[in-house]
């Protein structure tokens, strides 16, 4: 990975670039998440950021905003999320970000939902010593049921 990989905090300056990135319909797909509208990303990311324990950053590639990685308590668990812009897939990235990101967020278990097609982002846990903890099954903001696998990293 190059030297040129940043993580740090996500600004408002960013929400452009990840509103784009989540427009993209491969993405969408591989995710099981439909893209939001404007209207509908900037009410959410303006709820997120407001929210203290989120822990939300930015992968910065040369400088670029290469996608985001974000952490957030659901149903008493500590989740953890990440989403690249196309363009930076297949380098190491999200494999890179997500090894830096699980040295700010020590919480333990750290626990990922990922939809059961999703090879790559599978992949990305395991590399990061995620272990399959079971699987589950959900509704996505489009109504659509995703069949998920749930990914967890242990304290030890
Ligand atoms: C999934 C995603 C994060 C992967 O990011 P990435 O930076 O390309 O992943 P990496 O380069 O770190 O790859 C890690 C491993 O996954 C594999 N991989 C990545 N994408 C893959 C794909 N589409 N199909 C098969 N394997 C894939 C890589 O080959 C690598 O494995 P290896 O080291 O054994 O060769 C990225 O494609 C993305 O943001 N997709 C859209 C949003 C999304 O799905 N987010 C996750 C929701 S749970």
């Amino acid at each position: 990975m190059s030297s040129s990989f940043y993580l740090r905090k996500t600004t408002t300056t960013d929400l452009p670039i990840l509103f784009e990135h989540q427009l993209d319909p491969e993405a969408c797909a591989m995710a099981a998440f439909p893209s939001r509208d404007k209207e509908a990303f900037y009410s959410h990311w303006t709820k997120i950021m407001a929210n203290e324990s989120n822990i939300l950053m930015t992968i910065l590639i040369e400088g670029r905003v290469a996608g985001s990685i974000v952490s957030w308590e659901q149903a008493g668990e500590q989740e953890v999320g990440y989403w690249l812009g196309k363009e930076f897939w297949g380098r190491g990235i999200a494999t890179e970000a997500l090894n830096q990101f699980l040295k700010v967020v020590k919480t333990r278990p750290l626990i990922a939902h990922v939809a059961k097609h999703n090879i790559g982002s599978k992949r990305v846990l395991e590399k990061c010593g995620f272990k399959l903890a079971g699987d589950d099954k959900y509704l996505n903001i489009g109504n659509e049921e995703v069949k998920e696998f749930v990914f967890s990293l242990d304290g030890n």
